[in-house]
């Protein structure tokens, strides 16, 4: 059976000490995740101790974003190709669209510089609550998915986060999120083929706890789920995987 996956994005929550004490609690809870499959976010900073302390390979590791560029004069900006064994990266979280000025034209470039390095694209999609009560949830999520390239992506997720779930304890009802996932699906049908639609999985991230994901699992198209601040917290986020036990 697939296993749902549960990806952890750590945003800016854990420092070096608290990101190896985190793994140090996974290595000795792994059965508490054998039904998912994890993949831990941490700052670009934690990332080469995460690597070193964690004791399974069944975890896997990505960056929460990247520059477009992977080398050259580029003050400040972290290269995918600085940090060595990377699964996945995040692209176009609504918080480096909507804090940082990330246009749909540097997402579409990110994009296009994770994969061409052999990453795994999470890309992140979702409307604002004054897009959503303006009726344009649909065009927005539109929009923002015109960037795919015609060519198929290997390994490509997509994450429905609607802004104002993040962080809010807000969440859309569960037909609300089929509708948007079902229009991600024939948005990716009339681009890619059956077999690549099939591959390409679907999270849905805001306000993902422990008490919200029982509801959420009810969600047929839901792969898994794009975690902030719960799955920060150890308990909270071992809690949240064994509601899937
Ligand atoms: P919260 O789970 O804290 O709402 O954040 C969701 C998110 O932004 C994950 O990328």
């Amino acid at each position: 059976m697939k296993k749902t996956i549960l990806a952890a994005n750590w945003k800016m929550y854990l420092d070096g000490d608290a990101s190896i004490d985190f793994v140090k609690k996974i290595n000795s809870n792994e059965e508490s995740f054998f039904k998912s499959e994890v993949i831990l976010f941490p700052s670009h900073t934690c990332i080469n101790q995460v690597q070193k302390n964690l004791g399974t390979e069944n975890i896997k590791i990505g960056m929460q974003d990247c520059d477009i560029n992977t080398e050259g004069a580029y003050t400040g900006a972290v290269s995918l190709h600085s940090l060595s064994d990377i699964d996945f990266c995040i692209v176009g979280h609504s918080e480096r669209r909507l804090l940082y000025n990330e246009s749909d034209e540097v997402v579409k470039d990110k994009l296009e510089t994770v994969t061409n390095n052999n990453v795994s694209a999470i890309l992140c999609i979702g409307e604002t609550k004054e897009q959503k009560n303006d009726g344009n949830t649909f065009k927005v999520i539109d929009r923002q998915l015109s960037i795919l390239p015609k060519d198929a992506i290997n390994g490509l997720t997509i994450a429905y986060e609607p802004v104002w779930s993040i962080g809010s304890g807000e969440l859309p009802s569960n037909e609300y999120i089929e509708d948007v996932l079902s229009y991600v699906k024939n948005k990716l049908k009339s681009l890619y083929s059956d077999e690549i639609v099939e591959k390409t999985n679907l999270l849905y991230g805001g306000s993902v706890d422990k008490d919200s994901i029982n509801r959420l699992l009810d969600v047929k198209l839901i792969d898994g789920f794009l975690i902030g601040s719960a799955s920060a917290d150890f308990e909270s986020f071992k809690a949240i995987a064994e509601k899937l036990n």
